[in-house]
């Protein structure tokens, strides 16, 4: 997730831009630049690190001219550098993108054969000299944006300006939101509404495969084949925090729902169909390697712990080789027996977190390799792995995890599949079966998010509740473990995860009239199991609420509260029961009147022991 923002009007451009970007740091700040364009040419500047950077740079070097773009950048392809942060240049091009181009190896080589040569790692770049390589052939600027973006595939918002047609801005979406402002006599674009709100509030929201062409006489839409269209203004009347939310209560609201999305970026271009095989780019391990391990430990804390649990049931069914997991601040101080057959598989949202940090350093130490599951380009775990395999979630503001962590259950089942084809427990037509599983993930997760509104009615009367009780079997006791951990994370109400089995063995004990339970009960080999369970909990007068899928959306009559979910195949269920744990602990958060995104004695990151 990158920012981008565009001006075009009569007024200096880059002061407007650079204020526009800082609303859209949110959105990432690893790096940011600026391109204006003026009668002189394009004339671009770039820092690495926050927008401060950048802006100390501009008084340094003030950049003239009405017309400009400018970018703050969240690392996907390329850690973050000047030489990777955005604007990026070839010939007479000049784009911003916020975006993954899932092609972009195959375009580069193709641009190579032609004699373009590339200074970046970025995928962004590849878009630059596609534009410049139409643009050449003739036609004009706006056939070669058109041209190119015909062949590219996968998510962009792009901003471009050329040297050759400095009257025009052109901007473009296709998997990523993109914004135009229009104000009197000046017109805006960006990605999101809080950049242009000190300006205009009279909005126009691009759809996918639309473009917007801006010129001092006015604006004009089309598609990619050129035909005009007519767009609707809207006027806006948010207030400029509830903007940058994006109309959402709280950040964590606000990622809750972007899940759908934040997971299509993590499969993006990552699913090999043809070969029956996932392509993890940063994993640094070939075939051989991975097929040596004879062991794994999965090591982490707090909610990326959970995800860990998860993971031991895909790495051991589809992989069939041990899985210990372990929290890292355990780990490094148990002497765990480590060798060069053995694979640490550790996951952390931030990359930052000392616990997770110093298990990695006792792990290498012990002659094993390392790799990483991690949110953060280039963050501390990530530089410190062997490989890595980054989520795709975007940043995430909100203190209590949610987007960055069923990002993570992706990435797990993406290792999986990738160490099973390698270790060939799992046929390419395995393989294929679960990606073709995947790739509903996003249009899953969209139905189970239409749940919301009644979890908000029954979680008035639940936010009167002392303590809470969260049942959950195999891969589901994980989901119940981080049901429990985010309710008591965001509402300080006391909440304990349990394997359904186990409740019988002394959790029992608790159940009263007033005492909830969050029965997790997917469709699945154990359902009987857990429904029993279930049944011990209502013998004893307990408050049973119900997640499930397909027979179990018959239990309405047995329970308190039902949440039926669509069905799945069983490795996806955990990703799709996480959604109604988030969202009741948000909704019983809000009426306790909690602060929701900032809860007490909580960090985003803990550095420290
Ligand atoms: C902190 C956060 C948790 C997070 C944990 C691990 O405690 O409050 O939400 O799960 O750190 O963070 P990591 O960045 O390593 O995933």
């Amino acid at each position: 997730m990158c920012g981008i923002v565009g001006y075009l009007g009569s007024a200096e451009a880059s002061p407007i831009v650079l204020e526009g970007l800082r609303k859209l740091e949110y959105r990432g700040y690893d790096s940011a630049g600026i391109a204006t364009i003026s009668d002189g040419g394009i004339r671009m500047l770039r820092a690495q690190g926050k927008l401060v950077n950048l802006e100390q740079r501009l008084k340094e070097q003030p950049l003239i001219g009405t017309r400009a773009i400018g970018h703050t950048r969240w690392a996907t392809h390329g850690r973050p550098s000047e030489i990777n942060a955005h604007p990026h240049k070839a010939g007479q091009i000049v784009v911003v993108h916020n975006g993954i181009i899932e092609n972009y190896l195959e375009l580069k080589q193709m641009l190579q054969h032609k004699g373009h040569n590339f200074s970046s790692d970025t995928d962004t770049e590849i878009i630059a000299h596609l534009i410049e390589e139409h643009f050449k052939q003739g036609g004009g600027f706006e056939l070669a944006v058109r041209h190119a973006l015909n062949e590219v595939r996968g998510a962009y918002a792009i901003a471009v300006l050329c040297e050759a047609e400095p009257d025009l801005l052109i901007a473009a979406k296709h998997g990523s939101p993109l914004v135009v402002g229009r104000g009197a006599d000046e017109y805006f674009v960006a990605s999101d509404i809080p950049a242009m709100l000190a300006h205009t509030r009279q909005m126009i929201f691009l759809e996918d495969g639309e473009m917007v062409i801006f010129a001092p006489q006015g604006l004009r839409f089309c598609d990619l084949a050129g035909t005009t269209l007519e767009k609707e203004e809207k006027t806006i009347t948010w207030s400029p925090l509830m903007a940058e939310k994006g109309g959402y209560k709280h950040f964590m609201l606000k990622e809750i729902y972007e899940q759908p999305r934040a997971i299509a970026d993590t499969i993006a271009g990552r699913l090999r169909e043809n070969e029956g095989d996932i392509y993890l780019g940063d994993l640094k391990l070939n075939t051989q390697q991975l097929a040596g391990f004879e062991k794994i430990f999965i090591v982490a804390c707090g909610t990326s712990w959970h995800a860990a649990l998860v993971g031991k049931f895909y790495l051991e069914k589809l992989c069939r080789i041990p899985v210990e997991v372990d929290i890292a601040s355990e780990f490094r101080y148990r002497d765990p027996i480590v060798n060069a057959k053995t694979l640490i598989l550790v996951i952390s949202q931030s990359g930052e977190t000392a616990d997770t940090l110093a298990a990695l350093r006792e792990a290498h130490g012990k002659g094993g390799k390392v790799l990483c599951i991690c949110n953060v380009v280039d963050s501390s775990i990530a530089r410190e792995s062997d490989g890595v395999i980054y989520t795709h979630a975007g940043p995430e503001i909100g203190v209590a995890s949610t987007k960055a962590f069923t990002t993570q259950l992706v990435a797990l089942l993406l290792f999986a599949l990738r160490l099973g084809r390698a270790r060939n427990s799992l046929s390419a037509d395995e393989c294929r079966q679960k990606m073709q599983a995947l790739v509903t993930l996003p249009r899953l997760l969209e139905s189970c998010l239409e749940l919301d509104g009644a979890i908000e009615k029954i979680a008035r009367e639940l936010s009167a509740a002392r303590d809470f009780l969260y049942l959950g079997r195999g891969n589901q006791y994980p989901i119940a473990l981080e049901g429990a951990l985010k309710l008591k994370e965001i509402s300080y109400i006391h909440a304990e995860g349990y394997p359904a089995g186990e409740m019988k063995h002394g959790p029992i004990a608790l159940i009263d009239e007033q005492l909830p339970v969050v029965v997790i009960v997917p469709d699945n080999a154990t359902f009987d199991k857990v429904v029993s369970n279930m049944e011990e909990v209502r013998a004893r007068g307990g408050r049973v609420i119900v997640v499930t899928s397909g027979q179990g959306c018959r239990l309405e009559t047995a329970c308190e509260s039902l949440f039926c979910l669509p069905e799945a195949d069983d490795d996806l269920m955990p990703i799709l029961t996480s959604i109604p744990m988030q969202l009741l602990a948000y909704h019983v958060a809000v009426y306790k009147g909690t602060d929701v995104d900032q809860p007490r004695n909580l960090a985003k990151s803990v550095t420290v022991e």
